[in-house]
This record gives C-alpha cells, structure tokens and sequence, in this order.
C-alpha cells in the first residue's frame, strides 16, 4: 500500500502544464508510476505507453484482465503517428472532426508500444483528449499514455476525484483532481481498420454524428446479440455494476411500481433509478436517485456513474432502473445500463 498523492488543479487557467501539480503528475508518468487524471467523458489511470513496468501497475492496480488492452491518449498528430503505421482515410475524417474529443479510433500500430498495451492485437486504440488538465499531462510528460478507466475493474466508471480515490487509493501513485468529468461516459470506439467504419463501443460521440462525415457506419454486431464474441475485448465483461443487483425494467414506470410494490411485501429495500421528470412516482421504493432529466439525455450521461455509485450509499437490495431511447447519446446509456444489469431486462 502506498499513499496516494492528490493534486488540485483548476481546469481554467493559462499554461496548465507549466503548473507544479501538472510537472509532478507527469514526472511520476516519466518514472512509470501511474497517475489519475480528468478526461471529457471520465477519469483515467494513465501511465507510459511505452513501459511494460507502467502498464502492468495499471492492470494490477484496476484488477484488469490482461486480455482487455487499453486506449492510448496523445496530445498531437505527432504522437499519433509514433505509434500507428497508417492512418486510412475513414480515420483521417474522424480525426478532423472529432479530435480532440471522445472518439477512440482503432488503427494498426507501430512496434513502439509496449505489447502489453494491445493485450496480443496487431491493432492500437487511439485517442486525442479535449480536457485541458488530459491534454496538459501528456504534453508535459511527452509520452503517449495508456489510461483505461480509472474505477476497479468491474465498478461503475469515476466521473469525480472522489470516485477514483473510493476504488484506487493506496494502489495508484497520484490523482489529478480537475472537477467533474463533462460526458460522463465513456469515448465512443470506432474500428477504422475495416470499411465500413464499424462501431465496437457507443460513447460520447454519436452515430448520427460519425455517419455525418463518413457515411453508413456499421455496429458490432455482439452489441446486440451477447453470444456473438465482441471485437472490443472490453465489452465481454459485466461492468459499472454498483453493489446491488440492477434490472433494466422496459414497461415504464406502472412496471417500476408494480415491481417495486411487490419486492416491498418480500422485505426487499428497492432502489428506483429515474429521472427529475418522474422522481416523484415511486413512493413505495427505499431509495429514488433522479439521474438528469429524460428531455435531456446528455444531463443523463453526465449523471449516470455517480448515481449508480451513489446507491451503495442507500443499502438497498435491488435496483430497477428505468429505460431510455436508443437515440443519439441514448445508445451509451443504454449500453452502459444493460451492462451495469449483466443484461436483466424485465420486458
Ligand atoms: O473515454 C474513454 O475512452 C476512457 C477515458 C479515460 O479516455 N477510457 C476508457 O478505457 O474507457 P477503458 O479501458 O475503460 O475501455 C477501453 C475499451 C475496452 O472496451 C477495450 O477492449 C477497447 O477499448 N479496446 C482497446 N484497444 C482495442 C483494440 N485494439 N481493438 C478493439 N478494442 C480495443
Ligand atoms: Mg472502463
């Protein structure tokens, strides 16, 4: 157990990686400690991409399965192309109009990188920060960073400080405290390697924005069907799970009563997952935690994480969680909720 170093910056001000905080973040990067640091969508533990050391203490420090590889985050086209060999036409699109931002893109890479990065694959998933405190770290450490979530494997992602610290202190060398996460879910992950543009995992960045600039994109087709082997190696596990239970329940919310109502008569303290819209409906439940408004589907991403966290506060037995449109930012949600419910959806 090490004590976990903790740094406040304030995401405003001029020449962030000139900061002390920032120059000692990055000197523990430089000497592959590993570090956490505020991204746009979440928290990540960040360490050297070119280290085997800092990798394997990301793994370690997560509880990570070591077939699950990890997403590089640069801070130019330079480093970019350090570590991918070519950059194909679809992906040089993307990057245009989405870097910096929350959009992963898989290229083939380099032989830079530590192997332990891409888990064995012939391919690297890259991305471009927009958060001044992300993009100040790798500037100032001047390496390309690995950084995977920074929640315990398994646990719902970190979108504050606070988050990081309640899964990771004592295990990590150091978090970056810039405030809140904005997206509040994780980057969008794009195959480029294969044409069409194939989406592996929905995120910040939305289909209807990514088929704006290259055309008909498809989706990995395990998205929707779990037997089928998932071509992100990430998405096979349960994830973002709080400590109860969570069922997705699609019947609305006379469904939420009717089921909340019956758990009640069983002694079961029931948790309702909802929004400002309907916070008031569920009487009979525990614990009601209001996730942003449902006529704002972003204020729900931003929400989502901290409030199934927040539930482990609340001691409750089971969780029903309402359902959202598979819309825009939508298709995250409801990607992160069906994981979260290791796939219990009650019809
Ligand atoms: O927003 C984000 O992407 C955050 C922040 C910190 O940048 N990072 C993040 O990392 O979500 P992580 O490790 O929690 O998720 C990475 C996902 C996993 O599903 C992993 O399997 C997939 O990206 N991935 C990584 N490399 C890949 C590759 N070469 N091919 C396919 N999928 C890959
Ligand atoms: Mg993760």
């Amino acid at each position: 157990m090490t004590a976990t170093k903790q740094w406040h910056v304030n995401k405003n001000v001029d020449n962030l990686s000139g900061c002390p905080q920032i120059q000692e973040a990055a000197a523990c990067l430089k000497g592959n400690e590993v570090v956490a640091f505020p991204t746009e969508t979440v928290y990540g533990l960040g360490g050297n991409a070119l280290s085997d050391e800092a990798i394997e203490k990301i793994y370690r420090a997560k509880g990570r399965p070591s077939d699950n590889p990890l997403i590089v985050h640069v801070a130019s086209l330079e480093q970019l192309h350090q570590i991918c060999d070519s950059i194909p036409d679809s992906a040089q699109k993307l990057i245009d109009a989405f870097w910096p931002g929350p959009l992963t893109i898989v290229l083939p890479k380099t032989g830079a990188l530590s192997k332990r990065v891409t888990a064995g694959l012939s391919t690297v998933a890259v991305r471009m920060p927009e958060h001044p405190v992300a993009h100040a770290i790798i500037k100032a450490a001047n390496l390309p960073i690995a950084a995977p979530s920074a929640n315990s494997s398994g646990r719902p992602s970190p979108t504050l400080a606070s988050h990081v610290l309640d899964d990771l202190n004592g295990k990590i060398a150091g978090v970056v405290d810039g405030g809140a996460s904005g997206v509040g879910v994780e980057s969008t992950v794009v195959d480029c390697t294969v044409e069409p543009v194939a989406i592996l995992r929905p995120g910040g960045v939305t289909r209807e924005q990514l088929e704006a600039v290259v055309g008909k994109v498809t989706t990995d087709p395990a998205l929707s069907q779990p037997d089928k082997p998932p071509k992100s190696p990430g998405m096979k596990y349960q994830h973002y799970a709080p400590e109860a239970p969570v069922y997705l329940v699609a019947g609305g919310k006379e469904k939420i009563q009717e089921l909340a109502k019956l758990a009640q008569s069983n002694h079961k303290r029931v948790g309702v997952l909802t929004t400002e819209e309907n916070k008031c409906e569920y009487p009979m439940a525990a614990a009601v935690i209001a996730c942003g408004k449902r006529a704002d589907l972003a204020s729900v991403a931003h929400c989502l994480y901290d409030s199934l966290r927040a539930f482990d506060e609340t001691h409750v037995d089971i969780i029903l969680s309402e359902t959202f449109p598979m819309k825009g930012i939508g298709a995250a949600i409801m990607n992160r909720l069906s994981k979260a419910a290791g796939g219990r959806t009650i019809e």
